[in-house]
Formats: structure tokens, C-alpha cells, sequence
């Protein structure tokens, strides 16, 4: 059976004691039953007012492991008596040892009796029972403790627990008496109301299960922000407005009405959002400030010269961390700036095995997502992105109509994964990074490579 239908039944029968007998000792009428169990069925009947209990505690005196070899086989005196009694004509001290097996018991036994004047010495200096019978008291005494539990004489029980033959335990009993809803069965009990007991009248006569507030309820989880999340501001400092106000101007109008033969993105622009100072997402905002530079550098016949940039550093974003994103991690930009560039340049940048997949950037277009294969994860997983920068991107920040710039971010990680056989990003970057397998990695010891 279950252990709910055990208590059940248990509850049941408290029923069927109790109306028989009233108040009823639990240590007495369900002396197997254990505490837990008992008091289930009890609160289940009190909680209907079927019965009422109280908790009674009291001691229980217990036989210790010693104790309990006593009881068995007498005390150590009786049985070095018993051992002597057996043999007719005495035994040595070495023999007494050997018929009783264990020589502390011998000793201390052979004491005892002496005292008592069970045994005796005879001249050859053997020993002798003389007492025609003895009354082991001890024994007897533990014997009783095995049965009633308890010890009536404080000092005595003082002595056992000393000498480690008995140990008190404290138990609970319940004293139950009926309650006020006493029935011998418990009414069936209906846990819901539901709808068809309203459209049937059932629940004006249905008995409704009580409501349980002892219970500990279900364990609630609950969402917790991680200490680093509150990284994120919600309240973000804000930048300074730029001195050059035309570029911003120009910069609202291709966002919120569109220019430079771009219809825009016609949403309502705005100021606050421009200015917040955020973690950064990629390094695309310092490739985006070296051109706006560069449209202000003159070249050699007045206009901005050809130009290659490159930066390396940290990115933030809100991924959800697997084998191979993080929240953090460094993108290696670079950007071409020149008069007539194509895509296919941007395309054919000396790196082989790359796949492209079409993609989307605000700032630029077309955009295309850059793969290669990781043998390690035995799939193509994405390192980069790219594209050529936008017109009205190019063009907002002064740049010439016909100067051309483009551009591709890569994750400094994931190549270095692909190249060094890692498959776990987290062994790579944060906190989870093994020193020890650094230490390793082939790679460590091939110089630059
Ligand atoms: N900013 C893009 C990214 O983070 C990369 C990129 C850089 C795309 C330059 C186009 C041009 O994915």
C-alpha cells in the first residue's frame, strides 16, 4: 500500500479504537505505529474535528549493546559461576578464560562472584563453585528494562547509564479523545468545487475537504538576477551632445524621414536614446567615428584618401551562454575606405574555405554573414559579419558620393577555436578558463603560429 492509503487506514482505525475506548494512549493502543505516520492520521481527523490530541512527552530507557549481551547470556559473575559449576573438579584461570571466551568477562566476573561468595579458590589453586544456586540480578534487572521501558529507581538507572548497560530516549505519545464531528467513517470529501456541483446543486450538500494551512505547500522557484546582471544599467549616464551639429542633424534625418535617396526608417528619432552610453554591442561605433574623420581629412587632390582601419577589442551581448557564444567577447573589425570598391574585394579577402549567407545591418548593404567549418563541432558556425556601409550612412558623415567603404566584424574566438581545436568557448574566455589547458595546448608551443 501506499503510504498515504497506510495512514489512511491508520486514521481508520484510530476511529474504531477510539469509539471503543476514550481517551486512548497511543504508546498503548497503536504501540507499532511510528511518530510521523501517527501524527498524519491525527491531524487529518483533528483538522474535521473528529478527534483531539495533546502530545505527551516522556523517557524510554534502552539497552546498550553490552546491556543487551547480558540480558541474553547473564552477567559476567554468573557466568563465570555457571562456567565453574560445569566442571567437577575446577578450573585453572587459563581454563576459565578459554570456556567463557573472552577475558575481560572472565576477570571482571570472577570478582564480582568472589565477592558474593559463588566461587572459591582450592589449594592446587584452581577454581571451584560453592554456592548451590545463584539469583542474577543484574540480568534480571535488564530483562525487566526490556520489557517496561523505564527504571523506577533513579539511582539505579543513574548506575546503568554509567556503566554504559542502558541509554534513555525521549518519546512523544499522543492522548487522543473524540471530537466534536466523531464518526466512525470519514465523510467523502470533495477537494473542488466544480462546475458540473454547481449545475447539479451537489455542492449545497457536498463536504468539502478543509483546507490544510500546517501543510508546507509546494517549493516555490523563484526568477533571481544574478549579481553581474545588475551590471546592466537601467539608468544609463548620458553622452555629451556633439559639437558638430550638422552631422547629427543629418544623422536624425536619415533615421526618422530618410535623405541621400534613402526613404529612412520613419520612426520618431530620438535625442535621449542617441546619447545613452551603453555597453557596446560591437566595434562597428569606433569604425563608424574613424570615418567620420576621415571625411574630414583632405588628401592629396582635396578629397579623403583611400583608408584601412582595424580595431580589436571587447563586446558586449545578451546571449545566452552555450559552447559557443558568451556574453563577452572581442570582435576584430576592419573597414576599407576607396574610391569604386565592389563587394567582390570585400569577398575575396585572402581568407579561403569562408561561406557567405546574406544578412541584414541597418548601416549596411548588401550585409552577409561570414561561416566556416569547425572540425571539433563537426558543423559551420558563424565568425563574423559583413558588409558594404550604406550611403546614407557614408554620406551623413560627409564622406564623398563616390567613395566606397567596407567593412567586416570577426570574433576573435570563434576562429581561434577553429584554429586551435577548441570546442568550448568557455574554455577559451571567463571565468571558467582552465590554466592548466592552456598549458596544454599544442598551440602555446608553436611560437607565433
Ligand atoms: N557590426 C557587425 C557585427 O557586429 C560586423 C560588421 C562590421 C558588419 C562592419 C559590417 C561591417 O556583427
Amino acid at each position: 500500500a501506499t503510504p498515504a492509503a497506510e495512514r489512511s487506514d491508520l486514521a481508520s482505525q484510530l476511529l474504531h479504537a477510539l469509539d471503543k475506548e476514550a481517551p486512548l494512549l497511543s504508546a498503548e493502543s497503536f504501540p507499532d505505529s511510528n511518530y510521523t505516520d501517527l501524527k498524519a492520521a491525527l491531524d487529518r481527523l483533528a483538522s474535521r474535528s473528529m478527534v483531539q490530541y495533546e502530545a505527551i512527552q516522556r523517557e524510554e530507557v534502552y539497552l546498550e549493546a553490552e546491556g543487551e549481551l547480558i540480558a541474553t547470556h547473564g552477567s559476567h559473575e554468573a557466568r563465570v559461576f555457571e562456567a565453574l559449576r560445569a566442571a567437577v573438579d575446577g578450573l585453572t584461570i587459563q581454563e576459565l578464560e578459554k570456556t567463557i571466551g573472552d577475558k575481560n568477562i572472565s576477570k571482571l566476573g570472577q570478582g564480582k562472584a568472589f565477592r558474593d561468595k559463588w566461587i572459591t579458590k582450592t589449594k592446587d589453586g584452581k577454581l571451584k563453585a560453592v554456592a548451590d544456586s545463584i539469583h542474577d540480578a543484574a540480568r534480571e534487572q535488564l530483562l525487566s528494562i526490556q520489557t517496561s521501558r523505564t527504571v523506577s529507581d533513579p539511582k539505579a538507572l543513574a548506575d546503568l547509564k554509567k556503566r554504559k548497560l542502558v541509554r534513555v530516549q525521549k518519546v512523544i505519545d499522543f492522548k487522543i479523545n473524540k471530537g466534536s464531528e466523531f464518526a466512525l467513517e470519514i465523510p467523502e470529501e470533495a477537494t473542488d468545487l466544480t462546475a458540473e456541483m454547481l449545475a447539479t446543486n451537489a455542492w449545497k450538500t457536498a463536504t468539502f475537504k478543509p483546507y490544510n494551512f500546517q501543510a508546507l505547500g509546494a517549493e516555490q522557484r523563484s526568477g533571481a538576477l544574478h549579481p553581474l546582471n545588475k551590471f546592466y544599467t537601467s539608468d544609463p549616464m548620458t553622452a555629451d551632445m556633439p559639437s558638430d551639429h550638422t552631422h547629427w542633424d543629418d544623422v536624425k534625418a536619415v533615421h526618422q524621414d530618410g535623405k541621400y535617396g534613402s526613404i529612412g526608417y520613419r520612426y520618431p528619432w530620438s535625442k535621449d536614446e542617441a546619447l545613452r552610453l551603453v555597453l557596446r554591442t560591437h566595434t562597428t561605433s569606433v569604425s563608424a567615428s574613424i570615418l567620420h574623420k576621415l571625411a574630414a581629412t583632405k588628401g592629396p587632390d582635396g578629397r579623403p584618401p583611400p583608408a584601412r582601419y582595424f580595431s580589436i577589442d571587447r563586446v558586449f551581448r545578451n546571449e545566452t551562454v552555450d559552447n559557443t557564444h558568451l556574453a563577452e567577447f572581442h570582435q576584430v573589425e576592419g573597414i576599407i575606405a576607396d574610391y569604386d570598391l565592389t563587394l567582390g574585394g570585400l569577398m575575396a579577402m585572402g581568407i579561403t574555405g569562408l561561406q557567405y549567407k546574406p544578412a541584414y545591418n541597418p548601416y549596411t548593404e548588401p550585409s552577409m554573414e561570414i561561416f566556416a567549418y569547425h572540425p571539433g563541432l563537426g558543423k559551420i558556425v558563424e565568425i563574423g559579419n559583413s558588409g558594404m556601409f550604406r550611403p546614407e550612412m557614408l554620406e551623413a558623415m560627409g564622406l564623398p558620393k563616390d567613395m566606397r567603404v567596407y567593412g567586416w566584424g570577426l570574433s576573435l574566438e570563434r576562429p581561434t577555436m577553429i584554429r586551435y581545436g577548441i570546442n568550448n568557448i568557455r574554455d577559451l574566455l571567463g571565468h571558467r578558463v582552465d590554466l592548466s589547458s592552456v598549458q596544454r595546448n599544442p598551440a602555446v608551443r608553436l611560437g607565433k603560429a
